[in-house]
């Protein structure tokens, strides 16, 4: 696909190649009473000087988030830190980092990547826990056939200290370890929002879907959940910094802003993810090559923008 076209279309879904690009764009979006967070591009690396720059950037990121005074917290690949290279080092960075962000009182996401790291994510989790870096939550894929079980073992380790975003998945996996139609994808992702607020954690819902979010609504509606409300499930937690009553809604940057902008005007806490840097190519093909049904929808957006504005 010829760079200039995929630059074009990535325009809508990058925020820039710079850092100050994320600030300009969550500066915009504040306006529209949404938080972020930010994610700087790229994953597996080839080497640990690599790992060092994405420290490094992170760290920047961190000080930018407070100079300019944002609502935003951080989203990391453990895989760009080194994670599969040298897995101390790897391991050393990202404390490094979530205790940096600690400082601040800000919350740091590990990304999930695909089935090859799942544990490996889950374990740096806990691990970071086990310092007293509570600071630090993980993403679960709903159309993995083992995250209801991930789930309930993370519940009995962490309690109500469990931070998650849950979604679908990006990744196309194999059959023999995960959903992999549309409509049982939607019901796995339900039942773990439902396994995640029965656990009292913290849920995070990370979809631009009708049938997952109204799930969500519902869900919220039935545990007397929900906006401007505090959070009445005797096994949560208190209160968190910059967050929601137990749950918020995340969404892309460019994708379903009319969605987003209802929930937000619902009284819902709204993040949208940022994503920048210099490898926004990569970043914009590799998604395509993991999961081509992206292709249409960008194309979808592009052809009819009124199924989804950014
Ligand atoms: P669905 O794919 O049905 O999308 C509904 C509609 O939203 C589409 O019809 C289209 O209009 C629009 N849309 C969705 N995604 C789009 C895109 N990329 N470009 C353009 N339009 C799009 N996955 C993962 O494996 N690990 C992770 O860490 C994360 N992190 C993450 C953070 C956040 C904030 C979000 C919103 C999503 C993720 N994901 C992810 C991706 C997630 O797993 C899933 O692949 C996408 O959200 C698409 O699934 P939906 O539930 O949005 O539904």
């Amino acid at each position: 696909m010829p760079k200039w076209f995929v630059g074009w279309v990535s325009r809508r879904y990058v925020a820039g190649t710079k850092l100050s690009d994320a600030v300009k764009v969550m500066q915009r979006l504040s306006k529209e009473g949404a938080c972020f967070t930010i994610d700087v591009l790229g994953e597996e690396i080839t080497s640990m000087e690599e790992a060092t720059f994405f420290l490094e950037e992170y760290k920047r990121v961190i000080s930018a988030i407070i100079e300019n005074d944002l609502d935003s917290n951080l989203s990391i690949k453990p895989t760009a830190f080194g994670l599969l290279l040298d897995r101390e080092k790897g391991m050393e960075n990202i404390e490094t980092l979530v205790k940096m962000a600690q400082g601040y009182d800000m919350f740091v996401r590990l990304d999930m990547e695909d089935h090859r790291v799942t544990e490996d994510t889950i374990q740096v989790m806990l691990d970071m826990h086990q310092k007293g870096l509570t600071n630090v939550g993980v993403v679960l894929q709903g159309r993995l056939f083992r995250t209801l079980d991930d789930i309930e073992r993370i519940k009995e380790i962490l309690g109500p200290n469990a931070d998650y975003r849950i979604c679908k998945g990006i990744y196309l996996e194999p059959e023999e370890i995960s959903h992999t139609d549309r409509k049982p994808i939607i019901d796995a992702t339900n039942k773990c929002i439902d396994a995640m607020l029965d656990a009292g954690a913290y849920v995070g819902v990370a979809s631009h879907d009708y049938p997952v979010v109204n799930h969500t609504i519902a869900a919220l509606e039935s545990r007397g959940m929900g906006p401007n409300k505090s959070d009445p499930r005797k096994n949560a937690g208190p209160p968190r910094k910059q967050k929601g009553p137990g749950y918020e809604f995340q969404m892309l940057l460019g994708v379903r802003g009319p969605m987003r902008r209802k929930l937000a005007a619902q009284g819902h806490t709204t993040r949208v993810y940022i994503p920048y840097g210099e490898k926004w190519y990569e970043y914009s093909i590799r998604r395509l090559q993991e999961n081509p049904t992206i292709g249409t929808q960008v194309a979808k957006a592009f052809l009819m923008p009124w199924t989804n504005r950014p």
